[in-house]
């Protein structure tokens, strides 16, 4: 995204909502996928579905940004990734550093934060450089958290919890009883996140991936046949549209839900 596209910075505006605030979800996930099937379709190598992936990120953030959704975390690269080629993990790590330092300025003047989660000292060091340096760059924004998962598995990250759990036990310092769902909650990568409300698949696969199995126990799901480098910002606005009109019981019933409103 060049940030001077037209000679002026392009600063999202303060409180133009594109739809209705009511009902908005505080926390969009998404799964990012078929960037390789777009670039197949196409007669292209795998890389440039994964380029053209990136356009969809910048505009996702943005629409994120413009709406007031407050935390967006999006799928980027999973523990299972690793088992790609070496040529295509370096694609991506290089075009995970071109978006963090082609948006850098952006995240600066609309208040976006910049978190990764995941075993990120899996990456390699030039990548995690430039990871650290937005994170510290970004640290004090307070409009809205873009997370990245890197290196990212659900029941890795469940497993970590484990250990740092039971090796409070094993200090002392926590008793079983203390285990509760909180407890686990807060061993999290995603301890200071709220649950996603919504989460979106792209390419039409009906699958979680093992991403964010714990966090997403009453997540709405919005899946999309549409391949993630065609998902623009109408297509997202129209899962959160979609999102609005659902009814979030949480396992009571539509009346439980309709007196308690
Ligand atoms: C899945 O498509 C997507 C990924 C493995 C990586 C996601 C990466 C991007 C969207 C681009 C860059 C990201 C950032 C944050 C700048 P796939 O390759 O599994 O597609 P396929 O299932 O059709 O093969």
């Amino acid at each position: 995204m060049p940030l001077q596209a037209s000679g002026e910075k392009r600063i999202i505006s303060e409180g133009k909502k594109l739809t209705d605030p009511q009902k908005l979800p505080e926390h969009v996930a998404i799964i990012m996928d078929g960037n390789g099937r777009w670039a197949r379709r196409r007669g292209m190598d795998r890389v440039r579905g994964h380029r053209v992936g990136a356009e969809s990120v910048r505009e996702v953030v943005r629409a994120s940004r413009e709406l007031g959704i407050h935390w967006l975390t999006l799928y980027a690269f999973s523990e299972e990734n690793w088992k790609r080629s070496k040529f295509e993990i370096r694609a991506l790590m290089k075009l995970l550093r071109q978006f963090l330092k082609s948006e850098l300025e952006e995240m600066l003047q609309n208040g976006i934060r910049l978190q990764a989660i995941g075993r990120i000292t899996k990456l390699d060091a030039k990548t995690r450089e430039i990871l650290a340096d937005t994170i510290e760059k970004t640290a004090k924004n307070r409009e809205m958290v873009l997370t990245l998962a890197l290196s990212y598995g659900g029941r890795q990250e469940i497993l970590d919890a484990f250990r740092s759990l039971a090796s409070q036990i094993q200090e002392q310092t926590l008793a079983p009883e203390e285990i509760t769902e909180e407890a686990i909650s807060r061993s999290l990568y995603t301890s200071s996140m709220p649950d996603p409300d919504l989460l979106i698949r792209t390419s039409g696969e009906y699958r979680v991936s093992n991403f964010l199995l714990w966090q997403i126990a009453y997540a709405e799901m919005y899946v999309t046949p549409t391949l993630w480098p065609d998902f623009r910002k109408e297509e997202f606005l129209c899962a959160i549209e979609d999102y609005r009109k659902r009814e979030r019981r949480f396992g009571a019933t539509s009346e439980q839900v309709a007196s308690k409103a």
